[in-house]
């Protein structure tokens, strides 16, 4: 039967973490996968993690299922740090396997909520976005969200294409951090996208998965929740994979929004039938672990240093790298994790050849993958094959 296959080309962003294991060169640089790292290389464990782990092993007394939804009180407690004092809509929480499996969910509910809708997308974008629409063959409209080579948004551009979406059409946006570029919307900008967005009808799909690691936790979410709170129906997809370090735990969730309470019934029937399809019920660890940090109001204080702490320092590579290569200066007013340099794929490899150095093909960087060790050679690589 699988002769019947065609074979897929390899992940390209997951295949550099094994390329970047197996090349022997100890000056090696890994700007790879979007994971937090120390200045020593480290992606640990957080101590509040650590703590809940250790509550958890004393008083976890069974592992039989928790149900479609997951963890409640995982759910509950993350609703106010995600929407603040958001009100004016009933929402709809499940747990998820990561923030991929909720926008996941939220693509198959979407489309089976209106087979015929379009979903304006903002290229670049994450590319397991287009990849998940691209497999359910949902209908794609897509926008410039950022200029490479000038190293800028592109927000009239996307407001123009967005003026053509009809009701009932889907937006899908970065809540923050936008991967892979850093370029996010400003306060006044969201504040337009909520006004096209409410007077358009259209669907917000909101992707947060990285609150807290660019201007703050509720900074990240302003313009999530200003978009939500002008539509009439909208989804946020979460992942606490980043902002509590537990990626290899996929913690995630679903929250579906909506002003009709009946409606909100049947659309929570059809996402408890997708979830039970796709993978039955959620994995219970990570969840567990982020509901007893938000059960306590010390390891919750824990849990917002440590945060702030790996916040401000991927905000401080972003300003030494950005004031150590004149040609990157924009990178200086972006946010979050991530960076797309002004090179050519050709540059990007000629980069991992000749220095060792990784990162996506696209020309995506991890800030956090810098270190007071590496910073200076990087940025000497860079400002040579940029203006070489
Ligand atoms: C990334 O973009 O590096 C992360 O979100 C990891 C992933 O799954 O792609």
């Amino acid at each position: 039967v699988f002769a019947g296959l065609t074979p897929k080309a390899p992940d390209s962003l997951l295949s550099l973490i094994g390329a970047y294991r197996r090349d022997p060169r100890a000056e090696k640089i890994d700007l790879g996968v979007g994971v937090f790292r120390d200045d020593a290389g480290a992606t640990p464990v957080l101590d509040c993690v650590k703590a809940a782990e250790q509550l958890l092993l004393n008083s976890q007394s069974t592992k039989a299922y928790l149900g479609p939804e997951g963890d409640f009180g995982f759910l509950d407690l993350l609703k106010p740090i995600i929407f603040g004092d958001l009100v004016s809509h009933e929402v709809f929480a499940v747990q998820t396997p990561g923030g991929t499996g909720a926008v996941r969910l939220a693509c198959e509910l979407l489309q089976a909520a209106k087979p015929d809708l379009r979903v304006f997308i903002g290229a670049p974008t994450w590319p397991n976005h287009t990849q998940i629409l691209d497999q359910l063959g949902l209908e794609t409209v897509t926008f410039r969200h950022y200029d490479q080579r000038a190293q800028r948004l592109c927000f009239d551009e996307m407001m123009a294409t967005l003026e053509t979406a009809g009701a009932g059409d889907v937006v899908l946006l970065h809540g923050c951090c936008h991967n892979p570029s850093g370029a996010d919307y400003s306060l006044e900008q969201w504040a337009a996208i909520a006004e096209l967005v409410g007077r358009k009808g259209l669907v917000p799909l909101i992707d947060l998965a990285y609150q807290g690691l660019g201007l703050g936790l509720d900074e990240d979410a302003a313009g999530a929740r200003l978009v939500l709170a002008a539509a009439q129906d909208g989804l946020l997809a979460y992942s606490c994979d980043k902002n509590f370090g537990l990626y290899r735990e996929r913690v995630g969730a679903l929250y579906t929004l909506t002003r009709d309470a009946a409606a909100l019934d049947v659309a929570a029937s059809n996402i408890r039938a997708l979830a039970r399809t796709n993978w039955s019920m959620p994995p219970d660890h990570g969840a567990a672990v982020v509901r007893v940090v938000l059960e306590s109001e010390a390891l919750t204080a824990l849990w917002r240093s440590e945060l702030e702490a790996m916040r401000a320092r991927v905000a401080d590579l972003r300003q030494r790298l950005a004031a150590a290569v004149p040609l990157l200066a924009p990178l200086g007013g972006q946010h979050g994790l991530f960076g797309l340099l002004p090179l050519s794929p050709a540059q990007v490899a000629q980069l991992r050849e000749d220095h060792g150095i990784y990162m996506a093909g696209s020309g995506r960087i991890n800030l956090a993958g810098l270190t007071a060790s590496n910073i200076d050679t990087f940025a000497r690589a860079l400002n040579a094959c940029l203006q070489g």
